[in-house]
């Protein structure tokens, strides 16, 4: 039996990756270790407790607190670090930057601290999953490789790529085992409804606007959420210490595209008029520092991992679509804040702290 920490696995695409690599890994114990922040929500791991009892801890914890990720290694030994947690939304980190650097920067350098104090040479792996954002923006043509130079613009995307460099140099410095992920845009089931589907999704259905970001030009390349974990497994599995994987799926799409084609999509799920339903889409005032156009070069990922993307994109957005309106009480309890009622009670009126506070939601960017 092997133990893999997963970190921040209480999260939109930790905890897809979660339970795959408990379904998937019969040999494997998970450990995951999350801070439950605002974007954190156990109800996102539900059942794994039933279902892999003997396999499958949870432990709240912060990955900064140097003292609390070292008790973990002794207790559990793992053989293996998988590091999704961060603080993740591009618009928080222009509103509040430090957190960005506390959980990103500090928390992955933590994690590097011990698993360098706890490994002998070849005694583990540390996979930091990472973003496309390190690396810029881009033109209108072209396409980011692992060789591109990384030039964030945001403290979000700077936060990532300084995190990067330390797993890099830790590989360079100290022979660490680490791989390093690099992934676009993700979409899914269990996307904290701040991030541009589910928000958009949340607002259609309580009959608001559809706020696009400037003029709605720039590109995104998006990945459905099994596939970046998909990836992820092989990256760990089968990547060679010491690189970087992008992984996409060659979906680049125009966001005032993709909003039109949700909207309509929602529209006709929903019973609606799809036509009607374009003209609740508005321009708002542009994201400071916005990116133009994300394009990942997946390429490496699939000629050295097998990494073969395998929802479509059509089909993927019209399940997510489904999942949000199926699952409303999950974005309702977010929304008015409900779902983090079990946090407090066990763990932040107990005295059983340990984390930092949740980040409250402070405005928005745009709207
Ligand atoms: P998310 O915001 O949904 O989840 C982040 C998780 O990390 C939450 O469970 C949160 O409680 C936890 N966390 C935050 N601070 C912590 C701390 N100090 N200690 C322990 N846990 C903490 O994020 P996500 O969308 O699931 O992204 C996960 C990872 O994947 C991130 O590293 C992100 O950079 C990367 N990524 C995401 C995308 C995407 O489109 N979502 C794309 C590429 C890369
Ligand atoms: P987002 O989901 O925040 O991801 P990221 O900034 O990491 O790419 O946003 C995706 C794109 O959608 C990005 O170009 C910003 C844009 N956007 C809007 O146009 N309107 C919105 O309400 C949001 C949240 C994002």
């Amino acid at each position: 039996m092997r133990t893999v920490l997963v970190t921040g696995g209480a999260g939109f695409v930790g905890s897809g990756f979660v339970a795959l690599a408990l379904s998937s890994r019969p040999d494997w114990r998970v450990v995951v270790l999350d801070a439950l922040t605002y974007a954190g929500n156990l109800e996102n791991l539900e059942g794994l407790d039933a279902r892999f009892a003997d396999r499958y801890r949870f432990v709240r914890g912060d990955v900064a607190d140097g003292a609390a990720v070292g008790r973990l290694f002794a207790e559990e030994a793992p053989s293996a670090v998988v590091h999704f947690a961060a603080e993740s939304h591009v618009d928080r980190s222009l509103l509040g930057p430090l957190d960005f650097v506390r959980t990103n920067v500090l928390g992955t350098a933590t994690l590097l601290e011990a698993a360098r104090g706890a490994w002998a040479p070849g005694g583990g792996r540390f996979l930091q999953v990472s973003t496309d954002e390190v690396y810029g923006a881009l033109g209108e043509t072209g396409r980011f490789t692992e060789e591109t130079p990384l030039a964030p613009s945001s403290p979000y995307s700077a936060s990532k790529a300084a995190a990067d460099q330390l797993v890099l140099a830790y590989h360079r410095t100290f022979g660490l085992d680490t791989v390093v992920t690099r992934c676009c845009n993700n979409y899914g089931p269990r996307q904290f409804p701040e991030k541009l589907i589910p928000f958009l999704i949340a607002r259609f259905v309580d009959g608001q606007t559809l706020p696009v970001y400037g003029k709605g030009e720039n590109v995104r390349d998006w990945i459905h959420v099994d596939d970046h974990s998909r990836g992820v497994l092989l990256a760990l599995e089968g990547g060679r210490a010491g690189q970087v994987y992008n992984l996409g799926a060659r979906c680049e799409r125009r966001n005032l595209d993709l909003v039109r084609g949700l909207a309509r999509e929602l529209a006709s799920a929903a019973g609606g008029d799809p036509d009607r339903a374009l003209s609740r889409v508005v321009f708002v005032k542009d994201r400071p520092g916005h990116d133009w156009r994300y394009a990942l070069d997946p390429s490496k990922a699939e000629r050295e991992l097998g990494f073969r993307p395998e929802v479509p994109f059509d089909a993927g957005l019209r399940a997510t679509v489904r999942w949000y309106l199926d699952h409303e009480p999950w974005w309702r309890r977010v929304q008015t804040g409900e779902y983090r009622e079990f946090v407090r009670r066990t763990y932040e009126d107990a005295g059983a702290g340990g984390a930092p506070p949740a980040a409250a939601p402070r405005g928005r960017v745009g709207v």
